[in-house]
């Protein structure tokens, strides 16, 4: 059986299946189709962007698939949580339709040969430290896009880079769809919420606050000085003397080109990634 009726939620495992039914949800006409890619282990901030998704679309279609093309470490793969009955019970009460949950042999069968690469943008900041990372999301991206035909996808401001780099790819392969994008949604301490917060120790968690609450103090302090450099120095003092000792990066960024300006702006973003005992964050904020 390639898919189960459960409530209201269709789950899809079959790529084709899951093309054929958004095939024909485009050809009734007037329905408008919404995807929100995820790799499960869905939190609140997956949820917002569902709820965002439902608001805009008639059909909102989810996707759950851990695409191991995008981990460039293996550890991190086999970590990475997956919470699948947990995910279904959370879609369904928020009323999901369409979960489409492919299995690895569907996406990639033996002889897949293809890659999407999005030159230029994909060679800073986490395309440094995660080599061929974007280029793994770019290309299951695409097929997502190609399996469920949406009209618009929403993604997490969360994940800048992904989501500056999704826009250049639509934009380059004149793809008809609208790319909604979605702010970040934090627990109450401020830590974005991830997947990746659950594998946190007890301490990695107590310290994990001073990510954002760092970004705060860097914007406040950008009122008073534009200069790039200072900020970013003062914030990676801030870090170490919080116990954030492991910076990947700490970048000022202009999203529309992902250029480094000297002068921090308005509408230009901080960006940081750090290493909390194995576990890697994300965070950004924008001035
Ligand atoms: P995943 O990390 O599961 O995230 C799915 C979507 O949720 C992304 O668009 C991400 O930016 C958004 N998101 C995650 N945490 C968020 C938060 N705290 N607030 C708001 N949005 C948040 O990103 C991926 O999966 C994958 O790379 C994917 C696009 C699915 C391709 O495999």
């Amino acid at each position: 059986m390639k898919s189960k009726k459960t409530n209201f939620l269709k789950i899809i495992t079959s790529a084709k299946e899951m093309q054929r039914i958004s095939l024909s949800i485009r050809n009734k006409g007037k329905n408008k189709i919404s995807v929100v890619p995820t790799m499960g282990a869905l939190h609140e901030g997956h949820l917002s962007l569902i709820k965002r998704s439902i608001k805009e679309s008639s059909v909102t279609i989810v996707t759950i698939f851990i695409n191991p093309k995008q981990f460039n470490d293996k550890k991190d793969l086999i970590n990475y949580p997956s919470t699948i009955q947990s995910d279904i019970k959370k879609l369904r009460s928020i009323g999901v339709k369409y979960l489409f949950a492919p299995n690895i042999k569907d996406i990639y069968p033996k002889d897949y040969k293809t890659r999407v690469i999005v030159d230029d943008l994909k060679n800073h900041l986490c395309g440094l430290s995660r080599p061929g990372h974007f280029d793994g999301v770019t290309s299951v991206v695409l097929k997502i896009f190609n399996i469920t035909l949406p009209d618009f996808a929403v993604f997490g401001e969360k994940d800048l880079q992904q989501l500056i780099i999704i826009r250049q790819m639509v934009k380059d392969l004149n793809l008809p769809i609208k790319i909604i994008s979605h702010p970040i949604v934090r627990e109450n301490d401020g830590l974005a919420m991830s997947s990746r917060n659950t594998r946190l120790s007890n301490y990695g968690r107590k310290i994990s606050p001073f990510i954002y609450k760092g970004l705060v103090l860097a914007k406040e302090e950008y009122k008073r000085n534009k200069n790039a450099r200072k900020i970013i120095s003062n914030l990676k003092k801030y870090y170490k003397r919080n116990n954030v000792k492991q910076v990947d990066y700490i970048e000022i960024i202009n999203p529309k080109d992902m250029s480094y300006p000297k002068e921090a702006t308005r509408g230009t973003y901080i960006l940081v990634a750090v290493k909390i005992g194995k576990i890697r964050l994300i965070d950004n904020l924008k001035f």
